[in-house]
């Protein structure tokens, strides 16, 4: 046995010992879905005018309709979509860790609803969840789950207070709700084990996770195409794709565990 695969199979068996777990996610995990990610090659955002027009909520304000044109587009591309080995990987290693009475969290960057789709259960997203809405005002706290797309109206209305409907994801400029970064951090300092998957590790707080779980006794595993600046306070780093090295994770994981 290589050292590589020395290291994925010790990973395997922190898989079926941990009994507190999360794991953090980032565009990379649905890259093999065929959902670009943000930065490098390809990448999502065609200029900064773009951005400033399409994700911030001045850009939103300055000109709803195209904001939501350009969402219902992107919940077009979405539907088109499915979970791919990564996801379910992981959608399952959360029922193997509850079914054993252990605690698990999948924390996401995404706003794909990819991970729920694939079954995960416990999936905390920090960046919003781009099928669903929320009223401008904020009148409420109420998520309202948007029909198929295209929408009837452009914006649509609250059903509470006649305002305008705002997707409910995370703009540049915006803060996180705190009660979701609350429910992270917890999960974060609980955790044995992290894993850490498709994610450059630059956008705070998401990228502070794996260092508060470190802070707290975690075992860090790095799962990326490439090195990142997280790489090097990972225990455990494999380079490569998550839709394969997530799904070869959990067999080892089966066999080490019996
Ligand atoms: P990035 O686009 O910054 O990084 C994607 C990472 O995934 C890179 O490190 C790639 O090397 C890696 N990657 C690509 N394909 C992969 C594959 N098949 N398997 C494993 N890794 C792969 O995306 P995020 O880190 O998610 O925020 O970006 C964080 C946040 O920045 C996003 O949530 C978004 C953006 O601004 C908001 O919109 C609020």
């Amino acid at each position: 046995m290589n050292a590589y695969q020395d290291e994925l199979r010790r990973v395997g068996r922190l898989m079926t010992e941990a009994r507190r777990a999360c794991v953090l996610t980032g565009a990379g995990v649905s890259a093999e879905s065929g959902i670009p990610t943000f930065r490098g090659a390809g990448g999502f955002w065609k200029d900064e005018q773009e951005v400033r027009d399409l994700a911030t909520l001045e850009g939103f304000l300055r000109d709803p309709k195209r904001v939501w044109e350009w969402y219902d587009m992107r919940r077009s591309q979405a539907k088109l979509v499915q979970p791919n080995p990564g996801h379910y990987a992981l959608a399952e290693w959360e029922q193997q860790i509850t079914t054993r009475g252990g605690e698990f969290a999948l924390i996401t960057q995404n706003i794909d609803g990819l991970h729920r789709a694939a079954g995960s259960q416990n999936v905390v997203e920090l960046h919003g969840n781009i099928h669903l809405a929320r009223c401008v005002n904020e009148c409420s706290e109420e998520l309202i789950p948007l029909p198929e797309p295209p929408l009837p109206e452009h914006p649509p209305k609250c059903p509470k207070c006649g305002g305008m409907l705002r997707p409910h994801v995370v703009w540049f400029g915006e803060p996180l709700n705190p009660r979701i970064i609350e429910q992270a951090t917890q999960a974060a300092y609980s955790a044995e084990l992290m894993l850490v998957v498709g994610t450059s590790a630059q956008v705070y707080p998401a990228a502070g996770l794996p260092y508060a779980a470190r802070s707290h006794g975690a075992v860090i595993v790095e799962i990326n195409l490439e090195p990142t600046e997280l790489t090097s306070a990972a225990q455990f780093a494999f380079h490569g794709k998550s839709g394969e090295i997530l799904p070869q994770l959990l067999e080892l994981a089966k066999e080490e565990g019996g």
